[in-house]
């Protein structure tokens, strides 16, 4: 049986123990003083057994005797920290020495416990050892559901051409600025970089430039001391110290002031900063990711955004599309959001008819896919008895919309294959150019506002 698939027991049942000793005296008395703390327990005689009975059961933590017939301890320690969502080790041993306490703690025994047991000292072990276990535990799914939220939907070639992307950049570590409208699932492109990166285990910290007051975005990023300004009564660290090792997510880039900005990017150039109100210099070592729904070259020409900024962060620009531009999806994320939102309200999943798919896929989608997603949940909401949603249970703006546009079909006509082609060439000389659309513009032979009208009408990303 493969180890990743052993059953795991409910959360409600008692802790239960697994003491593993070949003397039947301590395995009897040790289950007697746990039965009567009110664990559960089973007990074997070798690492073998032990093993084994892994497979089929989990327990919360293991006593385990050094000195064992055939794998002794040590080994059969070696071999559960192997295992996926292993519990804690404690191991017992007659002859402890220094030299083989210490290789059990390099091989991740929790603690150890001499022969005679002080009945004690075991139990206040096994209680830690019990919490130890349950966190690493939470831990672990609270990552596992971190990576399903950054799970990416989606088989049109954009969205295959984005997951390449994100595969190919996630490792470099290099800065990423992320274009896209609102709604496209910029948060969530930055969540997969960071999962797919070498600092996944380290923290990802997110700040919204746009919703954060001017006055207090720098105290935000960069921390405060205690009485620095009115209101900052205590000491504050910033999301750039948050987020040290890890990634840091500024999200809206293009609302953050000037005065920020100026501040960001001596931080990027030096990796490290002041606080508010302090004299002290913080070094870090961030990866940042940004995001934008504005045309960050021409917030550059209208003075509004630091254009040595703008280098600093576009050294590889990802272009989210709009949900119009791979509405082929749209089966597939009705289906993925009507099976997820089933699983958070708890209950069935439901169908929806073709005709419903139909207007859906005929819709515009200003709000993209978080207005999808919505759409979705309200019709969920709306109707708890319907086992299979019809275009009448859509909203009325999405049902008569959808319904008055012309079908857009396959890509099969000329003119539907030129813009694609279109878009994919635009997208390979934008990327070539780090997303600076002037540069791409002379590379085409195109003035830099046709080129502008052109992304417009081939929904590539640029401000509306
Ligand atoms: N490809 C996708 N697969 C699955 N879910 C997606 C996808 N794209 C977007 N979503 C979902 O749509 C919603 C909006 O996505 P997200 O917040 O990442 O968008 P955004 O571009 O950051 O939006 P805004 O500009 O408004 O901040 C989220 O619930 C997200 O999980
Ligand atoms: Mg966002």
């Amino acid at each position: 049986m493969c180890p990743n698939s052993r059953p795991q027991l409910p959360a409600c049942n008692m802790p239960n123990i697994l003491i593993v000793d070949d003397e039947a005296g301590i395995r009897e008395s040790l289950a007697g003083i746990l039965a009567d703390e009110g664990y559960t327990t089973s007990a074997v005689e070798s690492g073998e057994a032990c093993l084994d009975l892994l497979e089929k059961q989990s327990f919360d933590v293991i006593l385990l005797d050094i000195w064992l017939p055939g794998a002794d301890g040590l080994d059969t320690l070696a071999r559960i920290r192997e295992l996926e969502n292993a519990p804690e080790v404690i191991m017992i041993s007659g002859h402890g020495t220094i030299e083989t306490a210490v290789r059990a703690t390099k091989l991740g025994a929790y603690d150890f416990l001499e022969k005679p047991l002080s009945i004690e000292k075991t139990l206040i072990l096994i209680k830690n050892a019990i919490e130890s276990t349950q966190l690493l535990r939470e831990n672990a799914e609270l990552k596992k559901q971190l990576q399903t939220k950054s799970v990416i939907v989606g088989d049109s070639i954009p969205m295959k051409a984005l997951r390449q992307q994100i595969a190919l950049m996630a490792p470099t570590n290099g800065r990423v600025l992320i274009y896209g409208e609102s709604g496209t699932g910029k948060e969530l492109v930055a969540h997969a970089i960071h999962a797919q990166s070498l600092r996944k285990d380290q923290t990802f910290v997110e700040v919204n430039c746009a919703a954060i007051p001017e006055d207090l975005i720098e105290s935000e990023l960069f921390g405060h001391c205690k009485g620095s300004f009115p209101g900052a009564a205590s000491d504050k660290e910033g999301k750039f110290q948050k987020a040290n090792g890890g990634t840091l997510f500024l999200d809206e880039v293009g609302d953050m002031s000037l005065k920020t900005q100026s501040k960001v990017l001596r931080t990027l150039e030096e990796q490290r900063f002041t606080p508010v109100g302090s004299d002290e210099t913080i070094t870090v070592d961030v990866r940042v990711i940004a995001s934008t729904n504005k045309d960050l070259e021409e917030e550059i020409s209208r003075g509004n955004f630091r254009e040595d900024l703008f280098y600093r962060l576009n050294v590889i620009p990802f272009f989210v599309p709009s949900l119009r531009e791979r509405n082929e999806d749209i089966p597939l994320f009705t289906r993925h959001f009507l099976k997820e939102l089933a699983a958070t309200y708890g209950r069935r999943p439901r169908e929806i008819s073709d005709d419903a798919i139909d207007v859906l896929m005929r819709y515009s989608w200003p709000g993209n896919v978080r207005e999808l997603r919505n759409v979705i949940e309200r019709i969920v909401i709306m109707n708890p008895t319907t086992t299979k949603f019809d275009a009448k249970h859509l909203p009325p703006l999405v049902y008569r919309d959808g319904s008055r546009r012309a079908p857009r079909g396959e890509f099969s006509t000329l003119h539907q294959a030129r813009d694609a082609y279109e878009r994919d060439y635009i997208l390979k000389k934008l990327d070539e150019n780090h997303g600076n659309i002037s540069r791409a513009a002379e590379v085409l032979g195109l003035e830099r506002s046709h080129l502008y009208r052109k992304m417009k009408t081939l929904g590539i990303a640029v401000k509306e």
